[in-house]
């Protein structure tokens, strides 16, 4: 039975005294936008207004932009509908599906969604699609937009609405054939807006959270009761701030410090990211006790995607963490940014739902007016590389023009071709190739499925590889602990797993170490490994061994066959302490799983510089020569990370015997820092270099413009030479830029140490 208190809580929504409307406007419209205030129940009621209302449908899709919200509003509803999760009302995010055949209401992320459309445009299974959050406006949701519209040419007869919070909406609407729009009109109040006297959002960078925590202790101890929201970027900052300000608040005197002491006696506070744990604490959807203030600090996740009620007060920090395009990478990096205006409105408004309320910016007025009026749609800030290779496996051969709600940057998508290529998923026409077509099968990036499809088609050492490529596919591995002894002592006990060729081997013998000891989630504690994430990269590795098997894709282990060794193995691991990197440093063909990662990392390919323990990127730079960045970036230092196995300071290997490494990505802190960084031989990835040449005549995107360039294009040998000319020319200047950039830089450094030397 569904309590009281839940028909009461539904019933008293903005939402539920427009039901009869909503179910008619849904009846009469085949696609349809729907706004309305965050927190008025648009993602947990509409869809089961359509339950209730149309016994014929089948099936309900609805699209969340981020997976912990497709878990707790489908929680949620199935508790409102008063059934098991996973039965009636369940959700698919991916690696995770809780649904079943009796499922008519399913939640997803929309990258699920998207790929469920890959293999059938006409999304048969459903009669109701629902893309929600449609403001987020991610990769995923804008992709879908432009699918749906050609879904909809192929299925009239399919619903489509579109959700969204108050912005931007005609633009929806404009998009799917100027369809009408419901609104749904807000109960709000007014939020009094204060901003920071003159702090400009640029030097607030290195301050906001010192300064979130000092102004929510301000609010607690200034003003009248109501709950606290405050904005921050990611979970480590949150955990910290929850800390701080725990332990201010133990020092008040509420007589004495609290200006409404009669009334607010007490404080709570909570974390809410993206992990399931801080969701899955129900308090933080209900009333603390009375006299009781609650704190919540919050990811972006809190501005529309979940509403916590009661919420008086907002600090917004001015900041959120957002995945951008690093053109000297060409990879993407989650980097802390300044909000937009339209976000900003977004998070003060969080105060307003119940009662009048309060936000406080921490940057001035003047700040807020310089800040770009919306965000930037993802599609026009990432790589897009495997958004392309799944449009290219639907089939969409020209995809500089796909029907974009917003179309990406052509430069952009012309980059991804050709990491397609240099990936050899796409061929010199931007045909997918039969290789391309097998690395679509893993819900990966395509640089770990290329891996792997090499490792079990190439090299014969898949068991390991789908290990290593689970592991680079959860969080963070390594938690750091907080005090200065305790980082020193689990450094320590995290040397056993280093390998001297780099991070790839070590991770394979990080989760071999939480396999051989049962999956424990205290041996992780000890060493500081995060239980969450080896636990979720052990799924992973299930899930792509489940999926190999299923495309008979070979799952095979490069482990040298010798049953002594193993027996031998086994006993002295009883036996001794001795660590795995000792006991094991023979047993695989190390060389084979570097190999296959180097398939697709030659072009994160670092040389060492001759002096120094730096790195240059020697052929990611070339990728973009042309039109994407200017050539000094080429010419960035690159050190490597402090987590990595290779770093001089963990001693695992010496500098010198590492000419060449290939890494994932790079961090950049006061330094540009390789992450996941691993050693390997020019002469595994000299032949694969000539790809890079054959990008200049390559027609990627399969359009017909470049045909006239295809035709000239007969003798293919006068070709090659051509292009290989051309090449050395710009290779010399290249050459010629770097070293003059050398040289600079080592005569500023001695400039440097000789003034230090007079001042000494
Ligand atoms: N997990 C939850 N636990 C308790 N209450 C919730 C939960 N999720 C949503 N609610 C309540 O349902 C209301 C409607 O939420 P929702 O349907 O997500 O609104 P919208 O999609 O319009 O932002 C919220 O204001 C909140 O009070
Ligand atoms: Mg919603």
């Amino acid at each position: 039975m569904v309590s009281q208190r839940i028909i009461k809580q539904r019933e008293s929504l903005p939402i539920f005294q427009f039901r009869q409307k909503i179910v008619d406007a849904i009846k009469s419209q085949n696609l349809l936008v729907i706004i309305g205030e965050t927190g008025s129940g648009k993602t947990t009621q509409i869809p089961q207004y359509i339950l209730e209302s149309f016994e014929n449908c089948r099936l309900i899709g609805v699209t969340q932009p981020r997976r912990i919200a497709a878990i707790t509003v489908a929680k949620r509803v199935s508790e409102e509908h008063d059934t098991r999760l996973g039965d009636e009302v369940g959700y698919c995010i991916r690696f995770d599906d809780c649904t079943s055949s009796r499922t008519r209401l399913k939640y997803m992320t929309d990258g699920v969604l998207l790929r469920e459309a890959t293999l059938d445009p006409r999304l048969e299974h459903y009669d109701v699609i629902i893309i929600d959050e449609a403001h987020e406006r991610t990769l995923e949701t804008d992709v879908l937009f432009g699918l749906l519209k050609e879904t909809f040419r192929l299925r009239p007869e399919l619903k489509i609405l579109i959700m969204s919070a108050t912005l931007n909406v005609e633009k929806f609407s404009d998009f799917f054939n100027e369809c009408p729009i419901f609104i749904i009109p807000g109960r709000t109040y007014d939020v009094a807006i204060n901003h920071h006297r003159d702090a400009k959002i640029s030097s607030l960078k290195s301050t906001y959270v010192q300064r979130a925590v000092d102004t929510a202790l301000y609010i607690h101890t200034q003003e009248p009761p109501g709950d606290i929201l405050v904005f921050l970027t990611g979970q480590h900052e949150i955990e910290k701030a929850c800390f701080d300000l725990d332990y201010q608040a133990r020092e008040l005197n509420y007589r004495k410090d609290v200006k409404y002491y009669n009334e607010v006696k007490d404080l709570v506070i909570y974390p809410i990211h993206a992990t399931l744990e801080t969701m899955e604490q129900r308090a933080i959807f209900e009333d603390p006790p009375r006299g009781t203030r609650k704190v919540v600090f919050a990811t972006n996740i809190a501005q529309t995607s979940v509403t916590i009620p009661g919420i008086k007060y907002v600090v917004d920090t001015g900041f959120v963490k957002q995945k951008t395009y690093d053109p000297s990478t060409g990879m993407d990096a989650l980097l802390v940014v300044p909000i937009s205006k339209a976000a900003a409105t977004q998070r003060a408004g969080r105060a307003g739902r119940t009662a009048p309320g309060k936000a406080f910016r921490l940057y001035s007025r003047e700040s807020f007016e310089q800040m770009e009026e919306e965000t930037v749609p993802e599609i026009q800030r990432s790589s897009l590389l495997g958004t392309v290779l799944s449009l290219k496996k639907m089939g969409i051969k020209d995809i500089i023009r796909f029907e974009f709600i917003d179309p990406p940057d052509p430069i952009l998508v012309m980059n991804a071709l050709k990491q397609l290529f240099l990936l050899e998923a796409i061929d010199e026409n931007g045909k997918l190739t039969p290789l391309g077509d097998e690395m679509c099968i893993f819900p990966l990036n395509p640089f770990l499925s290329r891996v792997l499809v090499a490792s079990a088609r190439q090299f014969g050492c898949s068991k390991e590889v789908s290990t290593i490529v689970a592991m680079l596919s959860v969080e963070e591995i390594f938690l750091t602990p907080k005090n200065e002894e305790k980082l020193i002592e689990v450094d320590e006990k995290r040397k056993e797993f280093y390998h001297p060729s780099g991070d790839y081997i070590t991770f394979l013998y990080i989760f071999e170490g939480y396999r051989d000891n049962g999956y424990d989630k205290d041996w992780c504690r000890d060493k500081y490994f995060n239980h969450r994430a080896l636990s979720m990269a052990k799924n992973v590795r299930d899930q792509l061994r489940e999926l190999m098997q299923k495309h008979e894709i070979p799952i095979i282990s490069c482990r040298q066959k010798d049953n002594r060794e193993d027996g031998e193995d086994i006993h002295r691991k009883k036996r001794s302490k001795k660590s795995y990197y000792d006991i094991k440093t023979k047993k695989y063909d190390f060389a084979k799983i570097l190999e296959s990662f180097s398939t697709s990392y030659y072009i994160h390919l670092a040389k060492r510089h001759p002096h120094r323990p730096v790195f240059y990127h020697y052929a990611s730079a070339k990728v973009h020569t042309n039109e994407m960045v200017d050539s000094n970036n080429s010419l960035l230092a690159l050190h490597i990370s402090p987590t990595s196995a290779l770093h001089p300071d963990n001693k695992t290997v010496k500098i010198n015997n590492l000419d060449w490494v290939m890494y994932h990505s790079v961090l950049y802190t006061s330094k540009a820092l390789m992450k996941v960084v691993s050693k390997v031989k020019f002469e595994w990835v000299e032949e694969k270099m000539k790809l890079f040449k054959k990008l200049e005549t390559v027609n990627l995107n399969g359009d017909s413009m470049s045909k006239e360039k295809q035709n000239v294009k007969n003798d293919d040998d006068d070709d090659e030479s051509i292009v290989i000319k051309s090449d050395r020319i710009s290779d010399i200047t290249e050459e010629e830029k770097r070293r003059k950039k050398l040289e600079a830089i080592e005569a500023a450094r001695q400039r440097a140490l000789n003034r230090r030397s007079l001042n000494s």
